[in-house]
């Protein structure tokens, strides 16, 4: 990657500042749980994995300073209620504080295992990728700038590249935060592959009118029964996409399934502030005095999913059995 997501300085987090891309490429020093949690919130820093890293190393500054290291996990807790990457992080570093384990060395792990993680899942992404071109298409970042990796959704197209194959991806620009237009785009491109932009209003037409060979999305948190949250618009992505019938995956790491969590309805979607869809590119885009929501994730059923790319392979249907059964010996083996 021609890029560093985040970094751990003795004592500093450095982070890209990713509310300034793809204009600047700024990087920001964080030194105290509370600035970490900010930069959660203001998604300086965003993409399930990421919060999660970043969150770990967050308590590891509470802990190397001698914070309030319990207080320091609760407050980072608050910060996005959707990436279960967030809570897996956070318990994990709360066991490690209870048995009194280094925390800069469990923070540098969860860190590491993302890394990892993330190549697993490039190649077993790769293994559905047929023939000398391809062409993919994605929502949202989750990508090198959403992990401690080489992504998840992107990182089959980047194995496909390494491997010398042609790879073309479609990115929709992901209103309201433009996830897509500003971050997908610039990392893609910053990698060699070929990216088309389009509006998120024309994604079902470029499904029907486009040979494309493959959707790939992230997740934020995905039930033991198959349903995933993702970005706002997944779930008509995967909808167009069946219709279409172009396969549409979700690749995540172990991680991100919530064993605690049976169906999509129980799974909390993030609501964020109205200004969000009122403004773009910092310019009022709509009237005053009407209402708006901005949900910014949705919940795609199992139904429409083909298969999860995870760092214990392809999990196909039946969900509800074989999700359990690859993910839970993960889940207790680490943590
Ligand atoms: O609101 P964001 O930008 O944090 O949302 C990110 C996504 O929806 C990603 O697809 C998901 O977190 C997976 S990142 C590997």
């Amino acid at each position: 990657m021609k890029f560093k997501t985040v970094e751990w300085m003795d004592g500093k987090i450095r982070i890209l500042d990713q509310t300034l891309l793809p204009l600047e490429e700024k990087y920001l020093e964080l030194e105290t749980p509370g600035e970490v949690g900010r930069a959660i919130k203001e998604m300086k820093v965003r993409g399930a994995p990421l919060i999660g890293i970043v969150a770990a190393y967050g308590v590891a500054l509470a802990w190397m300073k001698k914070l309030d290291v319990e207080r320091a996990m609760e407050e980072l807790r608050k910060t996005r209620p959707t990436a279960y990457n967030l809570f897996y992080a956070l318990d994990r570093m709360k066991k490690a504080y209870e048995e009194g384990k280094d925390l800069v060395e469990e923070a540098l792990s969860i860190h590491k295992e993302d890394e990892e993680i993330c190549r697993k899942i490039g190649e077993y992404g790769f293994s559905l990728l047929s023939g000398d071109e391809i062409t993919g298409m994605t929502i949202c970042n989750a990508g090198a700038l959403a992990t401690g990796g080489m992504g998840t959704a992107l990182a089959p197209f980047y194995v496909a590249k390494e491997k010398g194959k042609k790879v073309r991806v479609f990115v929709p620009e992901t209103r309201p935060f433009l996830q897509g237009a500003r971050l997908t785009a610039w990392e893609l491109s910053r990698n060699g592959i070929e990216v088309y932009l389009v509006s998120d209003g024309a994604k079902a037409h470029i499904l029907r009118t486009e040979k494309v060979d493959i959707v790939i999305t992230g997740a934020d948190r995905i039930a033991m029964n198959g349903d995933a949250a993702n970005k706002i618009g997944t779930l008509g992505l995967a909808v167009c996409a069946n219709e279409f019938g172009v396969p549409f995956y979700i690749a995540a790491p172990h991680t991100t399934f919530d064993p605690g969590i049976k169906s999509g309805d129980e799974i909390p979607i993030e609501e964020r502030s109205h200004d969000e869809v009122f403004y773009c590119g910092g310019t009022r885009i709509a009237p005053e005095g009407i209402g708006a929501r901005n949900p910014v994730f949705d919940v795609t059923p199992e139904k429409y999913i083909h298969g999860f790319i995870t760092d214990a392979g392809i999990i196909k249907k039946p969900y509800d059995k074989n999700i359990p059964s690859l993910i839970m010996p993960l889940l207790r083996g680490r943590g």
